[in-house]
């Protein structure tokens, strides 16, 4: 038997993809990349923003003309557009066999059993949960993981779906993440990411009294763990300790991802983000103070409900002031149940995609700047891979997540060589090996 699943959403959907994954394997189902050869077909979507969730209709089409072809297909549709729309998925599409949500992951075996049972369309959704089985994997890469270190998420920013679809947040505790960890290197990871929509207040819930940055000291004790990520960091709880401790430690990379949303006090404040721009400049400066290289890459949102030109005119002075490396840019999109979705909102879809564009054109060239700054230096890259954009070229990425393509052997997939940057692009960067590779 056969199963095809594809991913929508971040890496929480996509460790939530690995973990679904490992239950099929232990039903006897091998994953295929084929979904026309497949028995069973996982959409594991994602509904952070409209356009994410319609990709979902984008793809239910052709699900359909393979169900029609064959009725044996069992078709599965899970992740947060699941979870949001609960049975809504099956009276719009009664062909889809099985809804389920977020926190019903560990059900999944059960529904499926369920279903070819009583040949009948199944949804399930719970609305909290916490799977004691959340590092139970089948993972898509031998050298990195995903390490979920909280789910779900309490800060309930007013434009954002993320705290009603994965509940509130809740903590692993210390242990299980590092022998979770420890289990890893011993198998031959030597990268992680760490995972939580807010990093940051990691422990809070739990009476351990460990705090993220403690607990990114733990992490860094491990030995043979080459890297260590982690995302995402919260602003408002982004403590000096973390930067001490990024500062001290070799293994936990140069780079943080500090979601910056909006430059205006009025818009941040809308936001319910609990910071100011100055705040968040002021960890700009402590970072470039005590790490002079490293990388900071950011979200922004433009055309938040009640944002004015000037509004947008301070995002555009931040997005000049910090230089992030990368920013990762949203037009601001209405969701249902949302505080923001019921802000009236008159400034129109043209005039945001024009403020959207100044804001791409202007960090496009900033990254390009930063980017073109890496050329003739040495850096460490861990190979993760033909390149996608050339077969014949090798692909890994730098501490700093910027994604080099060089050649090499494939034999070097796995290991963390160095390479030298001839070239810049906006998005990437080309090199060559160094003559002593190996690091
Ligand atoms: N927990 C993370 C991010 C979660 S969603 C954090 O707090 O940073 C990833 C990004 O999607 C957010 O940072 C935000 O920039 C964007 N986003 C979330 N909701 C959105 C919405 N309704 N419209 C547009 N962008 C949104
Ligand atoms: Fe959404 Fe804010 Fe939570 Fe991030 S911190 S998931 S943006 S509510
Ligand atoms: Fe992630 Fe999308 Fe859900 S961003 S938490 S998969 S809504």
């Amino acid at each position: 038997m056969k199963a095809y699943i594809k991913t929508f959403g971040c890496q929480m959907n996509e460790n939530d993809s690995e973990r679904i994954m490992y239950l099929l394997e232990e039903e006897g189902y091998e994953r295929t990349y084929d979904i026309a050869a497949s028995d069973l077909i996982v959409l594991n979507t994602c509904t952070v923003r409209e356009k994410a969730k319609n990709r979902l209709y984008g793809h239910i089409g052709n699900l359909k003309r393979l169900k029609s072809k064959n009725k044996d297909i069992l078709i599965c549709i899970g992740g947060c557009t699941a979870q949001s729309m609960k049975e809504k998925i099956i009276e719009d599409f009664p062909f889809v066999d099985i809804v389920f949500g977020t926190h019903n992951i560990p059900e999944f075996p059960e529904l499926i059993k369920k279903s070819i049972l009583t040949n009948r369309s199944i949804c399930s959704i719970k609305d909290n949960g916490f799977d004691p089985d959340l590092f139970k994997v089948k993972r898509e890469y031998n050298f990195k993981a995903f390490v979920p270190i909280t789910i779900g998420c309490n800060n309930y920013c007013s434009y954002c779906i993320v705290p009603f679809v994965r509940g509130r947040e809740k903590s692993v505790e210390v242990k299980k993440i590092i022998r979770n960890i420890e289990g890893l290197v011993s198998r031959g990871v030597i990268e992680v990411t760490l995972l939580g929509q807010n990093v940051n207040s990691y422990g809070k819930d739990l009476n351990e009294g460990c705090t993220f940055s403690e607990l990114l000291e733990k992490v860094s004790d491990i030995k043979r763990l080459k890297r260590i990520r982690f995302i995402t960091s919260h602003p408002k709880d982004f403590s000096r300790s973390i930067i001490d401790i990024i500062k001290n430690r070799d293994n936990l990379v140069k780079h943080i991802h500090l979601p910056l949303q909006a430059g205006s006090n009025k818009v941040l404040k809308e936001m319910n983000r609990n910071y100011t721009r100055e705040d968040y400049l002021n960890i700009i400066e402590n970072i470039r103070e005590e790490i002079p290289d490293c990388s900071i890459t950011t979200d922004i949102i433009v055309g938040f409900p009640g944002e004015e030109r000037y509004d947008f005119l301070e995002t555009l002075d931040m997005v000049r002031k910090v230089r992030f490396n990368r920013a990762f840019t949203f037009i601001y999109s209405p969701r249902e149940g949302t505080k923001a979705s019921k802000i009236k909102d008159h400034i129109l879809l043209e005039e945001k995609k024009k403020w959207f564009k100044e804001l791409l054109e202007t960090q496009n060239r900033i990254s390009d700047e930063e980017n073109k700054k890496f050329i003739g230096k040495k850096f460490k890259v861990l190979v993760e891979g033909k390149s996608v954009k050339d077969g014949n070229l090798l692909e890994g990425r730098m501490e700093n997540n910027t994604i080099v393509n060089f050649k090499g052997n494939t034999g070097l997939i796995g290991k963390i060589v160095s390479v030298i940057i001839t070239r810049a692009k906006t998005f990437y960067l080309m090199g060559d090996l160094a003559r002593k590779n190996y690091v």
